[in-house]
């Protein structure tokens, strides 16, 4: 059976910073409000003319230069995003185009929101574990901007846009070590946009699909989940929480980072945090933070590092991985 190791890591995030003293003037809210609860201080902003798959084609590139490969190795393509530029075809078609691969392997998305990246890197996982993959390509990419309601406090004050890219080559020992993916559906009401083609198209029409969520109760099911998530990984792999080196949470809220932190027994100085600086950026923030945290030396090779996402669904997971 083959594995699937990381090769290359990038990331891009848009030119445009919103930051805190800018939504003061937008909604009504304070610069010590969204930073005390949330942790963030600024986040990026597509221009109107950026799209899901420029992101992901500017990250992508990036992740290619450091692997070494050309595109045209790329057997597999997987975007997670909930944010497309289209109904269809999807972001991962339009970027195999953008790379120049024709007649490639098989492209598509991965929809499960902020737990997106995880389950993408499950998919192209499972492509490597029975040898349908070589070298693939697994992609966060957002527009998350494009579904807020910029007059909603509860919500625009947290999101941000953004793209990060790894690139994943078959190898004898792993690499990712497991994946763990859960799902929740009686929860979809507390974190939606209850728009879409076959429900409420008419908001759609208008401009107004719009991100809703009930901050409070997501919060204390994101803290269990990936608490729970975290113990359901260490057990599967008969670790304890000193083999891990590295934690790369998804960046929703600095509080649930905290929490999940402790739950591992980490010091904040064993956490990649992105928070503060990009915002909840939804599939996006776990490839984001990797690739930051990979180039400025940090995270090593050989070292033990997990990822856990929470997102709308409910949907969550993890992965574990030797870098
Ligand atoms: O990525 C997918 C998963 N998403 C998440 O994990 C997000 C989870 N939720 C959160 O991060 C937090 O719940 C929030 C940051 C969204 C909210 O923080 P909170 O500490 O849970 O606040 P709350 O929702 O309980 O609201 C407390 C108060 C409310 O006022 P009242 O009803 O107590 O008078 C809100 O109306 O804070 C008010 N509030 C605000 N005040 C100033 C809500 N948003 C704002 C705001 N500025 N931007």
């Amino acid at each position: 059976m083959n594995y699937a190791r990381v090769i290359g890591t990038g990331s891009y995030l848009p030119q445009k910073i919103l930051t805190n003293t800018e939504l003061v003037e937008m909604v009504d809210t304070t610069e010590e409000w969204i930073e005390s609860r949330t942790g963030i201080r600024e986040r990026r902003i597509a221009a109107s003319d950026e799209r899901t798959s420029d992101l992901a084609e500017h990250a992508s590139r990036r992740a290619l230069d450091i692997a070494g490969i050309t595109p045209q190795e790329l057997d597999l393509i997987v975007v997670a995003t909930t944010t497309p530029d289209h109904v269809f075809p999807s972001v991962a078609c339009l970027l195999q185009d953008r790379l120049g691969i024709h007649n490639g392997g098989p492209a598509f998305d991965v929809q499960a929101v902020c737990a997106g990246f995880v389950y993408a890197i499950d998919v192209a996982n499972r492509f490597f574990r029975t040898g349908a993959s070589q070298k693939a390509l697994v992609v966060g990419a957002e527009t998350f901007s494009r579904i807020i309601n910029w007059t909603d406090r509860n919500t625009c004050i947290l999101f941000g846009d953004g793209a990060g890219a790894v690139v994943l080559e078959a190898a004898p020992e792993p690499g990712i070590i497991s994946t763990h993916l859960h799902a929740d559906g009686k929860y979809h009401e507390l974190l939606n946009v209850p728009a879409g083609v076959s429900a409420n198209y008419e908001q759609v029409l208008k401009g107004e699909a719009y991100t809703q969520m009930q901050g409070s109760e997501v919060f204390k099911w994101a803290v269990k989940a990936l608490g729970d998530i975290v113990d359901e990984t260490l057990a599967a792999n008969n670790l304890g929480k000193s083999d891990i080196d590295w934690l790369i949470p998804h960046q929703a809220n600095i509080r649930i980072i905290n929490a999940t932190a402790k739950k591992l027994s980490m010091a904040m100085d064993q956490v990649i945090v992105t928070v503060d600086r990009h915002g909840n950026t939804s599939a996006a923030s776990i490839p984001l933070a990797f690739d930051e945290a990979v180039r400025d030396g940090r995270i090593q090779r050989g070292q033990t590092v997990i990822m856990e996402g929470f997102g709308g669904g409910f949907t969550w997971g993890s992965i574990l991985l030797k870098y």
